[in-house]
């Protein structure tokens, strides 16, 4: 069983792999594979729930995932993404929500979408016994702020904020970072400046660990962002499964003789 210790004993070892799922079978194919942490983020308000950002997604919905994907592994560490207003408005909502994800969801650690006023949520949660991945760069949910998706920490005034923030939230007590959409020599200064490990999406290659969106890795979503690497065509192989079907069906092809059965017993009911 992969623990947060197990993780910051990795750091600048060897590279760290996380993924993100939001259901027990595809929980099990990333534990199969080795993968290290498994994150259910917020992020399956776009990639499962139909939403078009991560704004909606509620402590219930990830509650639920997180259940799942902890019910169908024993070794990745489960992370549970804490949805948009879930923390960092009070500190007695923060620690009731955080709490569920461990208490009643069976995470590990939680992830939170940070900037100054986390620190405080980091140190409290941490005092308390719940272990805190901090979320810096683009974090989408600030979409509204930011005004879209775009590249951070690109001029010397935003690296120094973030080189900072990554700093206070290590000291607050979080066990690792995800650095999310920025250059990569900023993601390189972060991993060179922290002991705790830092966890790239669109940050490069020298962080410590990766993380990406499964659908994305298993090009399973209808668009893919440009730093992600689409690893399969599993929506192609979806779309000519489910086609098959609709055309054996039609056809009188399915159900074939092998998949019906026959009870003698019943043949002379009239
Ligand atoms: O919600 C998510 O999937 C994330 C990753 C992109 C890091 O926050």
């Amino acid at each position: 069983m992969t623990t947060t210790r197990d993780l910051r004993e990795a750091a600048g070892t060897e590279p760290i792999t996380m993924l993100t799922a939001y259901d027990a079978p595809t929980a099990t194919v990333v534990e199969a594979a080795g993968v290290d942490a498994i994150l259910v983020g917020d992020s399956v308000g776009n990639a499962a729930l139909g939403y078009d950002s991560t704004l909606p997604v509620t402590v219930e919905e990830i509650e639920s995932r997180t259940a799942a994907v902890a019910r169908a592994t024993t070794e990745p560490l489960v992370v549970a993404d804490m949805p948009f207003l879930s923390f960092g408005v009070s500190e007695a909502d923060s620690v009731e929500n955080a709490g569920r994800m461990l208490k009643e969801a069976n995470a590990d650690a939680v992830k939170l979408e940070c900037g100054p006023h986390t620190v405080e949520t980091t140190e409290r949660l941490v005092e308390l016994g719940v272990p805190v991945m901090a979320h810096l760069g683009l974090t989408p949910q600030h979409v509204n702020q930011l005004g879209g998706y775009h590249r951070q920490g690109t001029d010397e005034a935003a690296a120094t904020e973030l080189l900072e923030l990554a700093e206070a939230h290590e000291t607050a007590g979080a066990f690792a970072l995800v650095l999310e959409h920025v250059p990569a020599n900023l993601a390189e200064q972060v991993t060179t400046a922290l002991e705790i490990p830092t966890i790239g999406i669109g940050a490069g290659p020298e962080t410590d660990g990766q993380v990406l969106v499964i659908t994305d890795v298993l090009g399973l979503g209808e668009q893919t962002p440009p730093f992600a690497e689409q690893f399969g065509d599993v929506r192609a192989e979806m779309a000519e499964a489910v086609e098959s079907f609709q055309t054996a069906v039609e056809t009188g092809e399915f159900p074939a003789e092998e998949h019906s059965y026959h009870e003698s017993d019943l043949e002379d009911l009239y």
